[in-house]
């Protein structure tokens, strides 16, 4: 699998509300071949495109997800909060984000995000089982801090791709490696250290950093090996990359 240089994190949410359709659109009007966005499950086991535990940062409600279903969350704008011009916007569901990945021929870096009190195996199987129905397997890329999440993805799939997701890189990230037979490993670029660098690039692994917003600071680590970036916004790094606003 060509892994992409830049992936733009949670959608272009420089731009957009991170994790809507518009943040994936607006990343494809930019130019970018792929995006990051976090997935979990709603009480009611409905997968949606979100990041946080609850919807109090980024909607006009407030609650968990875990103690929400479907018809409630339908109800939100989770536009407002980032900008007027986004009023009305809707929590994605996972399904609508693949349809429109795929429409737009996106690639996608799937995280699969558990939150407290969130089942990994859960997720994964629903999540995963709906990723491959819609991508071909080559831009379709699963991430998790939660190994277990990452064991139910690889039980339903050899070929798919995954990668291990760390804030810093742990000394068992091999024997992780081992277990899950990743393609990448992906980790807090503040938090890099040079060893595991070293040890990562040797196992002939890719290493994904993010989030990455500030290419002068970051520069040097590209040169150690870094394969790379999930960041708000690829036109930090390379000005093909058009930056939209509606
Ligand atoms: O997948 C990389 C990055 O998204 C992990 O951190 O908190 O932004 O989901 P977070
Ligand atoms: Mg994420």
């Amino acid at each position: 699998m060509q892994l992409p240089r830049y992936i733009a994190h949670r959608g272009l949410s420089k731009h957009a509300p991170e994790n809507t359709l518009a943040a994936i659109q607006a990343a494809a009007d930019a130019g970018c071949e792929w995006v990051e966005l976090d997935v979990q499950c709603l009480g009611d086991g409905t997968a949606v495109i979100w990041h946080d535990e609850s919807v109090d940062r980024c909607s006009d409600g407030q609650g968990t997800l875990i103690d929400m279903t479907r018809d409630q969350i339908r109800h939100l704008d989770v536009g407002s909060w980032f900008s007027p011009d986004f009023r009305g916007e809707r929590m994605a569901l996972l399904d609508e984000a693949l349809s429109l990945i795929s429409a737009l021929e996106l690639g996608v870096n799937l995280e699969l995000k558990i939150n407290p009190g969130h089942d990994p195996v859960e997720l994964a199987n629903t999540a995963v089982h709906r990723a491959r129905q819609v991508l071909p397997l080559d831009r379709l890329l699963v991430s998790s801090f939660d190994m277990n999440a990452l064991e139910s993805a690889r039980a339903q799939d050899e070929k798919l791709a995954l990668g291990l997701l760390y804030e810093a890189i742990p000394r068992r990230w091999a024997s992780d490696a081992q277990r899950l037979r990743p393609v990448s490993v992906h980790a807090d670029w503040t938090q890099l250290d040079q060893e595991r660098l070293i040890e990562i690039q040797s196992a002939e692994l890719a290493l994904l950093c993010y989030t990455v917003n500030d290419p002068e600071r970051f520069a040097s680590w590209w040169d150690h090996g870094v394969s790379g970036v999930i960041t708000d916004d690829p036109a930090l790094f390379d000005s093909r990359y058009q930056r939209r606003t509606r």
